[in-house]
């Protein structure tokens, strides 16, 4: 598997991803989901650049706290700036399989787009299980890349450049699996929903419009693999460039919300 550095320059790019209207509703619907309140203490698995954290540290208030933490030393800079004029944030670096946090020391847990990177699953979930406190909620929200649909009139390329990007994932499909492995690690499924980033025409500023530059640049570093050749790559966005300006871009993915309650 050749993963995505997480890097100062993907942070400024996943920034601008997560700046689209799909995924700002997408924030908005895990903190409905989760529903903090005043008070409470609020763990954001994998961080990232800090859009939600920075959200969920305001909900709890000076009175709760927030922890974010990540792998990646570009993240926890990126969020630790954003989040720095709040006394109730603290964001450090840290390992979704290994939390350095105390048995039971959360109300609440979020982690969005994370868990897909974790190959050994049982075991974050269990570190999950374990920092929250009994009856504590766990927000958990990925991508299956099964459930995309993009427009194109040559498949069998569309077909290899997205194998090419499902390869920098340990699980493309988790959420597939994702009940099962909640319901052995100790919690109880409350509620599970789609929340999609759907592009049916060619919106430049959307989730679909930041994809297009991840996968192309992706590709041009791992393509090889998986026979793309620099023409193929560039066959591939001439014909996206070539559908956006006949309006017949179509794309359309799902995220899965599951929203748990640890037993
Ligand atoms: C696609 S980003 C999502 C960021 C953020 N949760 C959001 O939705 O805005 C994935 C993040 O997960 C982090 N990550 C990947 N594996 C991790 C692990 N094992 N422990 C902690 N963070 C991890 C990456 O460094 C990256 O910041």
């Amino acid at each position: 598997m050749s993963q995505l550095t997480f890097d100062a320059a993907a942070a400024k790019s996943m920034e601008a991803i997560y700046t689209t209207p799909d995924v700002v509703a997408q924030r908005a619907r895990v903190i409905d989901l989760l529903a903090p309140v005043p008070g409470e203490r609020v763990l954001d698995v994998g961080v990232g650049p800090g859009l939600l954290a920075l959200d969920l540290a305001r909900l709890v208030g000076e009175s709760g706290r927030l922890v974010g933490l990540d792998l990646a030393p570009a993240m926890v800079a990126t969020a630790a700036a954003r989040l720095k004029d709040l006394p109730q944030a603290e964001i450090r670096a840290g390992d979704a399989i290994a939390l350095e946090l105390a048995d039971g020391a959360f109300d609440a847990a979020v982690s969005t787009q994370v868990y897909e990177y974790v190959a050994d699953m049982p075991r974050a979930l269990s570190e999950l299980h374990r920092v929250l406190r009994s009856g504590g909620r766990a927000v958990i929200l990925d991508t299956d890349w099964r459930s995309l649909v993009w427009h194109s009139s040559d498949p069998g390329r569309m077909d290899r450049m997205l194998a090419c990007w499902d390869d920098h994932l340990a699980d493309p499909h988790l959420p597939a699996r994702l009940g099962p492995l909640l319901r052995h690690a100790g919690f109880e499924v409350r509620r599970v929903e789609i929340v999609p980033m759907f592009s049916p025409r060619w919106q430049p500023v959307s989730y679909a419009a930041g994809m297009i530059r991840s996968i192309r640049s992706f590709v041009r570093n791992h393509g090889q693999r998986f026979g793309l050749t620099p023409e193929d790559q560039e066959a591939w966005w001439s014909e996206q460039e070539a559908l956006i300006a006949a309006d017949e871009f179509f794309f359309s993915v799902n995220r899965y919300a599951f929203l748990a309650t640890r037993l």
